[in-house]
């Protein structure tokens, strides 16, 4: 009996990655740093935004990939709320990815039943950008298999911050009591709720940090670190990802 959903790609490579999976332990969320697009592309001799496209390339297979073992939510930083401080032109591409990218997968995801979302605010992202991915949302609402979350235009400490702020108006208007306020009644003030905190997470091209990356959700998260840059970042080393996570032992505080 085979214990995950679907074989994909080249079924005998992949097959051979899967079977050393244990079925019985997949984390429900993986969260990505997909980070080292523009150190691919440099070392390569082409522009930055070649590494962006390539990486942008790279996704749905990653999608699928989490998909075929059960991974119930993927959640994939595509664009920070620092990231607005590079040079326009690339930012500018950066924005017209999800122009190209749903376009062209959207069919396949729909096939797949993985429904989009976005963490991130909307204002300041370009409306051509939003709509695409608004398009892709709409598109696959009703889907429910596979969450793919881009974080786009998010940040951890504005995030933090706009839920203080929003809880503390709810708690001075009486909507809410100060007894009331626990760990859970603040999580729902967060942009990524009601997904469940990330199991995994993975950072790509050898960086090892957050990069204000959903800071609070990762508190008991196992973290995963690689040195190669997001665009040569496999199936073979998700699975490899997915192994060592399976590896781990998580105490939470315990023992
Ligand atoms: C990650 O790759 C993509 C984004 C941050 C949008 P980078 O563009 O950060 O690539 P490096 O880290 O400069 O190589
Ligand atoms: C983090 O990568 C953000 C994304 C991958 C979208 P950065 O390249 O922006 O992170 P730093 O600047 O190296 O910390
Ligand atoms: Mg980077």
């Amino acid at each position: 009996m085979m214990p995950f959903k679907k074989w994909f790609g080249s079924k005998s490579q992949n097959e051979e990655w899967i079977e050393r999976i244990d079925s019985e332990n997949i984390p429900s969320h993986v969260a990505v740093i997909m980070d080292g697009n523009g150190r691919w592309a440099q070392k390569r001799g082409l522009p930055r935004v070649a590494g962006h496209h390539s990486g942008m390339k790279n996704v749905k297979k990653i999608t699928m990939a989490a998909d075929a073992i059960g991974v119930k939510v993927l959640t994939m930083y595509a664009f920070s709320t620092e990231n607005w401080k590079r040079p326009r032109e690339e930012v500018e591409y950066l924005m017209k990815l999800p122009l190209e990218f749903f376009p062209k997968e959207i069919d396949e995801l729909i096939a797949n039943n993985v429904q989009i979302r976005m963490t991130g605010w909307h204002e300041g992202v370009p409306d051509y950008t939003m709509k695409a991915i608004q398009d892709a949302i709409d598109q696959t609402k009703h889907n429910t298999g596979l969450i793919l979350n881009f974080a786009l235009n998010y940040g951890s400490r504005r995030e933090m911050l706009q839920g203080v702020k929003r809880l503390t108006e709810d708690v001075v208007s009486g909507k809410i009591s100060l007894d009331a306020v626990d760990e859970a009644m603040f999580s729902s003030y967060l942009l990524t709720h009601p997904l469940p905190d990330p199991d995994l997470l993975i950072r790509t091209s050898g960086e090892l940090r957050i990069s204000n990356f959903l800071m609070w959700q990762l508190a008991y998260s196992e973290l995963w670190f690689t040195e190669l840059c997001w665009p040569e970042f496999t199936e073979k080393h998700f699975y490899e990802a997915i192994q060592e996570y399976q590896r781990r032992a998580r105490r939470y505080g315990g023992l």
